[in-house]
């Protein structure tokens, strides 16, 4: 699927719709309709379930989309979240400069400076994509944090922002966390939420817009661990992986496939490689295509402010390989700026060296929009013309769909019952009775619906149905008595 057939693909399975779309729509923003917002939620589900419930080390956060201002000076994002911007004289359509220049002079603009975007500006030919004019505003730096205001009068002391990342709740939080946790470090702490960036050009359907959402964890480790990782048994080095270092990409060399052990040769802290994996594991367990899954080193120039390493896993989409996940290694950076800001100690007392530390973190951070369309374009194939969203059972937006073959002689009160007997026991359970069987199966099939059962003649005989298979449209027949069970073992098979 390409990018704009996706979002066809949504709007017209009730997915994702343009946000104010009766208005003309909001460039960046997004609504997720009935089948999208389950998916959504079937993943944030499995996120928490993956990395909060079944482990002992990380727990939820669930933070103020606006915090105190001073939070973003101390981090950084008031003086380094910027981008650069460039308008069009004539019609002032607004460009992200370097995006820009690499779109329309071909070249790789990443790391160089503001004063070097301006010099390939004015030495190139650019056009603007929306009047062609060849006149533009000199470039300058905007800040991507949106703003609003606290009370009745506005003014700059009632400033606040609306959080560019979730990230930073966590470090503000980390003493509170830390105390009612009652464990020892290393810990981590997690968080699902809204995030708002003012992308100055959102695109390529939702990866990149100005409202998303990010599921993001925190992980605080002593000083004395850095390197040496508790869990590196649960990371399979030879399980193959398709690897972008920096050296690589500042040779020009291409990503070569290699083992997870590499990856361990490369990376400067064994844990940053362990989260690495475990992000990989849980992407593929969504059913993302693993061939389709890279991970890239950022370059030195690339890094963000706080980070001392970090790397993307990307994914390849149809406009090319893209970020889903970042994991930085933060080293102390936030927690440091943070309680010089404030003022307060958020370090941790260590019983054993009778002295107080500052933890270093490593960083997963997940977009979840940009994971919810790698989901669909991993699940999405073709049967004769037709589409056919192959997603993991636990993710379906409708796990079993329930039908009468014919809406007469009885078939669909059968089928009612039927219907009312699978609710007692599993969720996400459709009835429909309306259009050919053919069609109820197409529909089922497009937004990704494992398995529908249809009531027949013989179901009145024998108290037998039908179980369809969305992968083959092949079918099964079963008593209703054992109907339960089996839908139950065949929705729990590949559930995270
Ligand atoms: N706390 C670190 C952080 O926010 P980031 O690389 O800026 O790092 C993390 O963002 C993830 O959030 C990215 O990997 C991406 O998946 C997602 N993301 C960032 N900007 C986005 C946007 N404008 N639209 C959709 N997703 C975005």
């Amino acid at each position: 699927m390409n990018i704009e057939e996706m979002a066809r693909f949504c709007k017209k399975t009730g997915m994702v719709y343009p946000s104010g779309e009766i208005y003309g729509s909001l460039s960046g923003f997004w609504d997720y309709g009935p089948r999208g917002v389950e998916i959504k939620k079937a993943i944030k589900d499995a996120f928490w379930r993956f990395f909060v419930s079944k482990r002992d080390d990380i727990f939820g956060l669930d933070g103020a989309i606006i915090t105190h201002p001073k939070t973003w000076y101390a981090s950084g994002h008031i003086e380094n979240f910027v981008d650069p911007v460039v308008v069009c004289k004539r019609c002032r359509a607004e460009y992200r400069l370097d995006h820009f220049i690499e779109e329309q002079l071909k070249v790789n603009v990443e790391g160089k400076t503001l004063k070097e975007l301006i010099g390939l500006i004015n030495e190139g030919r650019v056009v603007c994509e929306r009047c062609k004019s060849e006149e533009f505003e000199k470039p300058e730096v905007f800040n991507l944090m949106f703003k609003t205001h606290i009370g009745v009068k506005e003014s700059s002391n009632s400033e606040v922002y609306l959080r560019p990342e979730t990230a930073q709740n966590i470090f503000i939080n980390f003493k509170n966390v830390f105390e009612v946790a009652r464990k020892k470090l290393p810990l981590g702490i997690a968080q699902i939420g809204k995030a708002f960036r003012n992308e100055i050009s959102p695109r390529n359907f939702l990866f990149r817009c100005r409202e998303f959402e990010q599921m993001e964890i925190e992980y605080f480790i002593h000083p004395n661990d850095e390197n040496k990782c508790f869990y590196l048994n649960e990371v399979d080095m030879d399980r193959e992986v398709i690897i972008f270092t920096a050296e690589d990409q500042i040779n020009m060399e291409k990503p070569f496939i290699g083992k997870w052990r590499d990856i361990f040769s490369i990376i400067k802290d064994e844990w940053h490689g362990y989260w690495l994996y475990k992000t990989m594991e849980f992407l593929v367990l969504l059913g993302i295509d693993e061939k389709k899954l890279r991970l890239r080193q950022h370059l030195p120039e690339e890094l963000s402010h706080y980070s001392k390493e970090t790397w993307d896993i990307e994914y390849e989409f149809d406009f090319g390989w893209k970020e889903i996940v970042g994991i930085a290694n933060r080293g102390d950076y936030d927690l440091r700026q943070q309680m010089k800001y404030s003022d307060k100690d958020l370090s941790v007392y260590d019983e054993y060296l009778k002295a107080k530390i500052v933890p270093y973190v490593i960083e997963p951070s997940f977009g979840l929009d940009r994971i919810f369309m790698a989901v669909l374009d991993s699940a999405y194939s073709l049967r004769e013309g037709k589409a056919v969203l192959k997603l993991k059972p636990f993710l379906s937006p409708i796990r079993v769909a329930v039908f009468p073959l014919v809406k007469k002689d009885g078939l669909d009160e059968k089928a009612r019952e039927v219907y009312l007997l699978l609710t007692q026991h599993i969720e996400r359970v459709f009835y429909d009775d309306s259009g050919s069987i053919g069609k109820r199966y197409a529909r089922m099939d497009e937004i990704g619906t494992p398995y529908c059962v249809t009531i027949d003649y013989q179901t009145l005989e024998d108290d037998s149905v039908t179980i369809r298979f969305r992968d083959t449209a092949e079918q099964e027949r079963i008593g209703i008595k054992d109907l339960v069970d089996r839908i139950e073992e065949l929705l729990e098979s590949g559930s995270i």
